[in-house]
Parts: C-alpha cells; sequence; structure tokens
C-alpha cells in the first residue's frame, strides 16, 4: 500500500480517536447495545490487495444494513433490472425505517437501502432462489473469502424479538402487493441478512469487487456486470446514509453504506475499499466518529469521485 495511505489513516485515526465519543448505541436492537462504546476501528484495501488497518480493526461487529448491499448485488444478479419495478431508484430523504412515503407510493419503497426497501429485496430472494438463507449466505461467503462465515443467532433472535417497525413495514408493504411471500418468512430472513457480523478488515476486503467494476480482487470472478456495479454505487452514493445521504457526498465523496451497529463501508473506484467502525451513532443512525473520520481520509488524500 501507498505510504501516503498509510499514513492519511494514522493520522485521521488518531485525530478521531482524539475527538469526544458522540452519540448514542443503536439499543432498540438490545444486543447491539452490547458492545464497547470506545471502539474504533479502521481498514483500507487496495484493489492491488495490499491493506492496512488500525484500532479495533479486527474485532468482529454486527454489519446489520451494509448487508442489503450484497442483499441487492445477489437480486440484481439473478434477475437484472426487474428489481426496479418493485423499488426505486430515488433518495428518501427520511430515516430508515419510516413507514412515511409507502403510502404515498403505494408500497413502492424509495429504494433498496431503507428498510422497506431491503425487505421487498429479501422477498424477491425468496421467490428467486430454493433457499435464500442458504444462498445467500453462500454468495456472502464466497465474496468475502471467509468460508465460515454465518448469521449471528443472538443479534437476530434479538431483532425478531423487538423488530415491530420492521413486522409494521412488512404487512403495509403486503397490503399493496409487493410482497409476494409470506411476511414471517420475509422477516424471518431480512432479521437474519442483518445479522453477519465482520471485522472492518473483511469488510473493506468483501467490498473491494464494487471497487472494481464487479469483478472479485482475489480470484478474479465477475460477480456482476460493470453496468449493475456502475448502479449499485450510485445508489450507496444516493442512498447510503439515508437522510444523511447528501451530507455523506459533501464532506466524504465517495460511495457508501452504513449499518447501525456503527459500521460504514466506502469506495473510491478503481482505487480502494474501506471500512471503520464506531458503534455510537448520530440521530440519522449513521457513526458518528465513522463519518468523522472518513471525511479525514477523503480530505487529505484529496482523492473523491468528485
Ligand atoms: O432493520 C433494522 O432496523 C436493522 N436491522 C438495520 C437498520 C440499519 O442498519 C440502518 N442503518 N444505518
Amino acid at each position: 500500500m501507498k505510504t501516503t495511505y498509510k499514513n492519511i489513516i494514522e493520522n485521521a485515526y488518531n485525530l478521531t480517536k482524539s475527538l469526544e465519543n458522540s452519540g448514542k448505541l443503536a439499543t432498540y436492537i438490545p444486543e447491539l447495545a452490547n458492545v464497547n462504546p470506545s471502539n474504533l476501528g479502521v481498514h483500507m484495501t487496495t484493489l492491488d490487495g495490499t491493506h492496512f488497518g488500525m484500532g479495533n480493526h479486527q474485532d468482529k461487529f454486527s454489519i446489520q444494513s451494509i448487508a442489503k448491499v450484497l442483499s441487492l448485488t445477489l437480486a440484481v444478479k439473478l434477475i437484472g433490472d426487474k428489481v426496479w419495478q418493485r423499488i426505486d431508484v430515488e433518495p428518501s430523504g427520511t430515516k430508515f425505517d419510516s413507514l412515511l412515503l409507502l403510502e404515498t407510493y403505494k408500497g413502492i419503497p424509495r429504494n433498496p437501502f431503507v428498510n422497506s426497501g431491503a425487505i421487498v429485496i429479501c422477498d424477491i430472494l425468496l421467490t428467486y432462489c430454493k433457499n435464500a438463507k442458504i444462498e445467500f449466505l453462500e454468495f456472502v461467503r464466497d465474496l468475502s473469502d471467509i468460508p465460515d462465515l454465518n448469521y449471528s443467532d443472538e443479534i437476530a433472535d434479538s431483532e425478531k424479538a423487538t423488530g415491530y417497525r420492521n413486522v409494521a413495514l412488512c404487512n403495509f408493504i403486503k397490503s399493496f402487493g409487493n410482497i409476494k411471500n409470506e411476511p414471517v418468512d420475509v422477516l424471518d430472513f431480512y432479521f437474519d441478512m442483518c445479522s453477519i457480523e465482520m471485522t472492518c478488515q473483511q469488510l473493506s476486503q468483501t467490498f473491494t469487487f464494487l471497487a472494481n467494476g464487479g469483478i472479485k480482487i482475489s480470484d478474479g470472478k465477475k460477480i456482476i456486470s460493470k453496468s449493475k456495479c456502475k448502479r449499485i454505487n450510485a445508489l450507496m452514493l444516493t442512498c447510503g446514509f439515508y437522510d444523511e445521504s447528501g451530507e455523506f457526498a459533501f464532506k466524504v465523496g465517495l460511495p457508501g453504506k452504513s449499518g447501525v451497529g456503527g459500521g460504514i463501508v466506502a469506495l473510491y473506484p478503481h482505487n480502494y475499499a474501506i471500512a471503520v467502525w464506531s458503534p455510537k451513532l448520530n440521530p440519522n443512525g449513521n457513526s458518528f466518529r465513522g463519518m468523522r473520520l472518513l471525511e479525514e481520509v477523503t480530505t487529505h488524500s484529496e482523492l473523491s469521485i468528485f
């Protein structure tokens, strides 16, 4: 890895570590409250396979909504543009779990990264896969090169016991006919999908295919076409941070995706993928220090998609 990237990450990490650790843990999923709020990790993987990390970059955490990018990838790989008959590609301007716009748009979620959109993606996978839970897991195992990757029962069960808003979202969408399977099955898969755990190192490695035109860097396997890769990156840029997507584009300038476990993954096409983790969230459900750290990285590297 270029020494400049290493220096930039070191400086960004040290600066972020010295700042006040503001925000709140995502206690609405009880299991997510059982993490040390002072954790901070960052890991960058460049397309030549070199990598560098700092802090808690090798500790596993719940990737939550970051998994929505991987489920979308599998859905577009399986059925291509048919996905967009069921989900729109517009920023929602609302919180990730909002019900508001579903009434206006008659059960068509604004984009695949708000919870409603990701729930419809799960419904699509249930329809097109023989066993969606297993096929999705196999897909992520292959992408990440982690053969023993699994869903976390503790985290999934914790959300299954408390995820009333997602139950409401799924049933509401079903009432418009945009959920084809039984809501109980769709939600079971959705909660499992969100429960996957990875380290910053694993997450940055996993997302390099999106910086590399849809091709996995470890074995050269084509995951999706360049055009599908472009679309997924465009959606991460415009919708990856919910009502803060504009802010992330403004300050960081890269496609990225956050999760309520406090992780963020971002990528600089043709160059690198980077993952950060700091569990305390801002009011929009995005990692406070994670966003700050990435802002430092792109400000000092003077490299962004703009
Ligand atoms: O459905 C939920 O509420 C969580 N499993 C995922 C939400 C999430 O990660 C939002 N991201 N910032």
